[in-house]
């Protein structure tokens, strides 16, 4: 149920009394014990994110993505009849990765019309069966027919191609849910000019969930960004969303920021204003169908001065679409239990002209100076929850999707530990 408008009584937790409002436990990012649950309870049977279909063009195309932490490698791939596939990057004779150029943990990516070993040269379609086998006559009964690659459960949602590890999870379409449903439509696949950002960073990979899942921290952590005069306004004022909701297992933010341009120049900064760009990105939306009716689910309290609505689409998938017409993802990986991979990629419309591609470089190094003062903070925190001296964390009410998303983790480790119990 869609609450369109925060209620005059009550709270946005309140609505969701699954959650509680007590302190939450964060022992959950420190403690190897449910580190090693998690990967096993939640990425090993989740729909995880993996990348865009811009980035399979033709047939033959392919990329290939290290999932370090859940010990595997994937190979992605478009097949001659189009269709998007998901393999583990191992081949069937003793076990060599199979696609990688230089160094075997580089992701690579490109395009060919089969996939040879650099061992033996055993070769493999791009759906995976297996063609040719060296010396073929001195196996023994071997059928090529049963050595294809492992295949991976992979389906497409708006472009976003998503793998599952687990062959007998619900469909995408189920896991994803109504709230997501609202955002189909939306122009992603005219966005094509992508900037992207990666940083290991020195936390668990919730905490930087956490650091982007509300964004009253903006004024204080971020002050400096702004010029002096509106820092000291934000700061007074104090912030409050347009609106939140949790579709479980996934949550929403909605919040105001229609900078783009602003009222009063003089609230920016000169370059800025000279590139007419900022955190909010360019201030001219590019001319490109489908922003002018936005999908039912973006904007939903329907603000006038709506700026962006992020998505966090469990466990570790951040999707933001901004108000002037382009939208950033994040992906955070874990790595080990104090360790995570973080991507950002941000997806403009393709530049015309210097001037607009300006504008989408201010708003990208814009977005990195906030990213890493975001890091610099989680790594902080880490050291200090691995001290243990402090385990339970109150959590305010517009932290309600950080709340959800320990309470949902905590829930997902507690049944699979359940159901291995009983076994
Ligand atoms: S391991 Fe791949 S061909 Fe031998
Ligand atoms: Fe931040």
């Amino acid at each position: 149920m869609a609450h369109f408008n925060k209620p005059a009584a009550g709270s946005w937790t309140e609505h969701y009394p699954e959650l509680g409002t007590g302190p939450v436990d964060f022992t959950d990012s420190t403690d190897p014990a449910f580190y090693a649950d998690e990967l096993n309870a939640i990425f090993k049977k989740t729909w995880l994110n993996v990348g865009r279909v811009e980035r399979l063009p033709r047939k033959g195309s392919y990329f290939t993505k290290e999932l370090t932490g859940l010990n595997t490698s994937l190979i992605l791939s478009r097949g001659t009849d189009e269709e998007i596939r998901a393999f583990h990057n191992v081949c069937r004779h003793r076990g060599n990765k199979l696609v990688w150029n230089d160094y075997p943990g580089d992701e690579t990516e490109g395009t060919c019309r089969q996939f040879t070993c650099k061992y033996h040269a055993w070769r493999y379609s791009l759906e995976g069966e297996l063609t040719f086998v060296q010396q073929e006559g001195e196996f023994f009964d071997l059928e090529k027919a049963e050595y294809g690659l492992a295949t991976v459960r992979c389906e497409v949602w708006q472009g976003f191609i998503f793998v599952n590890l687990d062959p007998d999870a619900q469909p995408l379409a189920d896991y994803l849910g109504t709230m997501l449903k609202g955002v189909e439509g939306y122009p992603f696949d005219e966005m094509t000019e992508v900037y992207s950002y990666r940083a290991e960073i020195g936390s668990n990979w919730k905490l930087f969930v956490d650091a982007f899942a509300e964004f009253y921290h903006a004024p204080i952590l971020h002050m400096k960004q702004a010029v002096k005069g509106e820092a000291d306004k934000l700061a007074g004022y104090g912030y409050e969303a347009l609106h939140y909701e949790i579709d479980a297992p996934h949550s929403m933010i909605s919040s105001w920021g229609g900078m783009a341009p602003p009222k009063d120049p003089s609230m920016v900064k000169p370059i800025e204003r000279a590139l007419r760009s900022g955190l909010f990105g360019p201030w001219d939306k590019p001319d490109i169908e489908g922003l002018d009716a936005l999908p039912p689910g973006l904007n939903p309290a329907r603000h006038k001065a709506w700026g962006i609505d992020e998505f966090e689409i469990f466990p570790n998938f951040s999707l933001l679409c901004w108000e002037p017409g382009w939208y950033i993802t994040y992906h955070y990986w874990p790595v080990a239990v104090n360790k995570h991979l973080f991507e950002a990629n941000l997806y403009f419309a393709p530049a015309k002209n210097a001037r607009e591609r300006l504008a989408q470089e201010l708003a990208a190094v814009t977005f990195k100076e906030y990213a890493l003062q975001d890091a610099n903070t989680l790594e902080a925190t880490q050291t200090m929850l691995e001290s243990g001296v402090v385990t339970h964390f109150p959590i305010m009410d517009q932290e309600v999707l950080i709340r959800h998303l320990h309470v949902h983790a905590q829930k997902k480790v507690k049944e699979y530990r359940d159901a291995n119990a009983a076994r």
